[in-house]
């Protein structure tokens, strides 16, 4: 089959590469119809790039029809499913207290991390991922969410990845009727939290430095801002002069604005594998800006609420202030499997109420892929986010 596989810093190119085979009775093999390229798969081709290995397959996103079905997957031939991102066996301890992105069956104890993810790195277990004709989906007997024929992939492939992690954002935000919150970052992860947490009921700021992004983020109430020091003075002007309610940082470790984590990150990118993983695991590779400014930006005794993925072991906090503001924070990788009976009925919802059809701006098939990551990486042709499609080629 084809695959879309990570060949080097910055090099991700289409090979073929066998197909995917059954290894237990609870995985299932899908035919990929289509498969998200996420932020994530950005920090994989730069920062995270010491931890991958030639020849990996990308993708953690995807959705399509089983073609052959493990005896206990308690699925069948046909049937149209989404893949969450993290592998969860559904019946450990974690798994049963529904912290499906720690579940202790699948965790990769050698490197001290969280559940195995779909083409995430050895960092979460080198699985195969989606980015490629077919896909075997371990534990497919809990994790599979199985979708009906009334709606076309793009409404429901973002279950998988993008719509519980923004609901989880929001939800560990905690903002309701009535409060506020500003979004750092309208990626695609932003852009659904902004417009989930105004579902919600809240007063929503979104802050983002490309002009397009805010202007898909405008178009759903969202009132938005670009990045630095004015913005967050003008948005504690409007909220009393104590700053919103909540903050969601959708940016991660790869903001704009950091020079000297970028310096590191740029330095580690030069070094051999495993030294530059020392620095990763003793030393501060993030660029801090977008949460340095959340915490600056919340009112004291708020939360600020943290989506984007961080990597460095010793990445400096201000923790006199955030002590001092008495504020709260919550993060993590998301719980995928624990929102989809929250998520589904909005999905399915024919007026579309958190305008989940307006958000990929590029459908293209797998073969593109190379320029699509180079397309969404570098923000050209106002790409926001990015289907790959193995069907159409
Ligand atoms: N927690 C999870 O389970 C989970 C799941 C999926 C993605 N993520 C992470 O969420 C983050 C966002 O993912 P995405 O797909 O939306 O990626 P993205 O790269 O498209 O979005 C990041 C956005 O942040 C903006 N940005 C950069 N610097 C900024 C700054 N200083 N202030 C404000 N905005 C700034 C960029 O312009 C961009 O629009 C990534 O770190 C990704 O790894 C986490
Ligand atoms: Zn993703
Ligand atoms: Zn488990």
């Amino acid at each position: 089959m084809k695959a879309l596989t990570w060949q080097g810093a910055d090099k991700v190119s289409v090979e073929t590469v066998d197909d995917p085979t059954i290894e237990q009775p609870t995985d299932v093999i899908i035919e990929v119809t289509s498969s998200g390229v996420c932020g994530s798969d950005l920090h994989l081709i730069s920062v995270l790039a010491p931890y991958m290995n030639e020849g990996d397959i990308m993708g953690h996103e995807p959705m399509g029809r089983v073609v052959e079905a493990g005896s206990e997957s308690g699925l069948k031939v046909g049937d149209r499913i989404v893949v969450p991102f993290n592998i969860s066996c559904g019946h450990c301890w974690m798994c049963d207290h529904s912290l499906y992105s720690q579940c202790e069956t699948t965790q990769v104890t050698e490197k001290g991390t969280g559940a195995s993810l779909l083409g995430f790195s050895e960092l979460y277990g080198s699985v195969p991922g989606g980015q490629a004709q077919y896909l075997r989906v371990p534990h497919a007997d809990f994790g599979a969410i199985k979708v009906g024929n009334e709606h076309e992939d793009h409404r429901y492939v973002f279950l998988s990845d993008v719509l519980p992690t923004a609901w989880q954002g929001v939800k560990y935000a905690d903002v309701g009727e009535g409060d506020t919150i500003a979004v750092y970052g309208l990626g695609p992860i932003g852009q659904m939290a902004a417009r989930m947490a105004r579902h919600m009921g809240a007063r929503v700021f979104g802050i983002d430095p490309v002009a397009e992004r805010r202007e898909m983020a405008a178009r759903h109430g969202i009132e938005v801002y670009t990045d630095g020091a004015d913005t967050i003075a003008e948005l504690k002007d409007l909220t009393g002069g104590r700053g919103p309610d909540a903050v969601l940082d959708a940016v991660g470790m790869e903001a704009h604005g950091s020079p000297v984590g970028g310096a590191i990150q740029t330095a580690a990118g030069f070094l051999p594998d495993a030294v530059a993983q020392k620095v990763i695991e003793t030393a501060g590779v993030d660029r801090l800006s977008a949460l340095h400014d959340s915490i600056d930006l919340v009112r004291r005794g708020g939360t600020v609420s943290i989506s984007g993925v961080y990597g460095g072991a010793t990445s400096p906090m201000p923790l006199m202030t955030m002590f001092d503001k008495q504020i709260q924070m919550r993060m993590g990788q998301c719980n995928v499997k624990k929102w989809i009976s929250d998520l589904m009925p909005l999905v399915e919802d024919p007026s579309d109420p958190l305008g989940v059809d307006d958000l990929v701006t590029h459908r293209v098939p797998l073969s593109e892929a190379p320029e699509a990551y180079k397309r969404f990486r570098d923000k050209e042709d106002n790409c926001i986010k990015v289907v790959l499609d193995p069907v159409a080629g």
